[in-house]
């Protein structure tokens, strides 16, 4: 089984549901959310694809970097490079039901272990869908970070507990779910949470707590307040609120700002190892893949998931050979070239 062969598979398991473009940008599915879509225009989701191609790739073939070492170190798990995947659940919701939740999420989890790296899963409306990201993660041997909804703080703290039980290396709270009306009709309220909110939840566990979902430097410098681990700056892939800049865009002040006191990812729009690079040389640690990896799980299970963050993983080696960087420390923005008002 190659990539395009999973695609092929995704492409027909998924007719009415996503239209498996060559270019995973947002464009065909705008507004389709419940579904693969961003939000309203689909503007958050369009943005976050065409910012990281307005960012163009410095080629440099007279130095020693011949053979790029990937491997990144994740609160003390080495990964074989440095994509993880991102949570993503909610089968009946947003992929029409054609597989169940617990086939999703494992395949998503099994297939980013067999490739040498992590994956990160969600939580939902119903209650059920964080278990089973848990019990993958358990069957794993707890290589993986939960992700959890934005919920009141004892309910997050007896989530973050859960998680401990399994082993995981780090927790997180997708923090721009905040807004999640259908969490709240299910009777799983959400909401925003204040910087003294987030230190009593996180100062009551010893995971390393990142959160998913900053986009501005005040949030970041708030995430920092907080005693976050890491930061996610990530737009949901543009389904949390509509118009939001590509997350490339707002990475290099975010940066500038707070690398070096917390741990810098990223998501929205990754769509190959040249994607990978381009976030790395604007100031993240390491960046989440989303909708490729639930197509590649759709197309092909796990099998197909480690296929595509294996092929995400060869075209990084590849770009940072022909960029002059023999390991990820080496990946400074002096590899990119981006428009002059984003700095
Ligand atoms: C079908 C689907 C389900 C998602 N579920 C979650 C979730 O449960 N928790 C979460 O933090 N993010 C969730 N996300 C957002 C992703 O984690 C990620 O931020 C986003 O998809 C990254 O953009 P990309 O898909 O363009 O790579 C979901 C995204 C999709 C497409």
């Amino acid at each position: 089984m190659d990539l395009q062969e999973v695609r092929s598979k995704a492409r027909d398991r998924l007719r009415g549901i996503c239209r498996v473009c060559p270019v995973c940008d947002g464009r065909a599915c705008a507004g389709e959310l419940p579904g693969m879509g961003g939000k309203g225009t689909g503007a958050g989701f369009i943005n976050n694809v065409s910012a990281l191609a307005q960012v163009r790739l410095n080629l440099s073939t007279i130095h020693g970097a011949g053979e790029p070492d990937l491997a990144y170190d994740f609160f003390g798990r080495k990964l074989a490079f440095p994509v993880l995947g991102a949570p993503m659940c909610g089968t009946g919701r947003n992929l029409g039901g054609i597989m169940t939740d617990r086939e999703f999420i494992r395949a998503q989890v099994d297939g980013a272990v067999a490739a040498g790296t992590l994956a990160m899963v969600g939580d939902g409306g119903d209650p059920a869908l964080y278990q089973e990201g848990l019990d993958a993660l358990r069957l794993q041997g707890g290589r993986g970070v939960p992700i959890i909804k934005p919920r009141e703080p004892e309910e997050i703290s007896k989530r973050i507990k859960w998680a401990e039980e399994v082993g995981v290396p780090a927790v997180g709270i997708d923090i721009d779910g905040a807004g999640f009306s259908y969490m709240n009709r299910m009777g799983e309220p959400v909401g925003p949470k204040t910087v003294a909110q987030l230190q009593e939840i996180i100062g009551r566990t010893r995971l390393p707590v990142i959160l998913k979902g900053i986009m501005t430097v005040k949030d970041a410098v708030a995430a920092v307040a907080a005693g976050a681990a890491g930061i996610v700056v990530s737009n949901h892939g543009g389904r949390a609120l509509d118009h939001t800049p590509g997350t490339i865009e707002v990475l290099p002040e975010i940066a500038a700002a707070v690398k070096g006191r917390i741990r810098i990812f990223l998501d929205g729009g990754i769509r190959s190892g040249v994607d990978v690079l381009k976030a790395l040389a604007l100031g993240a640690e390491a960046v989440l893949v989303g909708r490729p990896i639930a197509i590649a799980a759709v197309g092909g299970g796990a099998a197909g998931v480690k296929i595509q963050l294996d092929q995400i993983a060869e075209d990084l080696r590849t770009a940072m050979m022909l960029t002059g960087c023999s390991n990820l420390e080496q990946i400074s923005p002096a590899v990119v070239r981006v428009p002059r008002s984003w700095l």
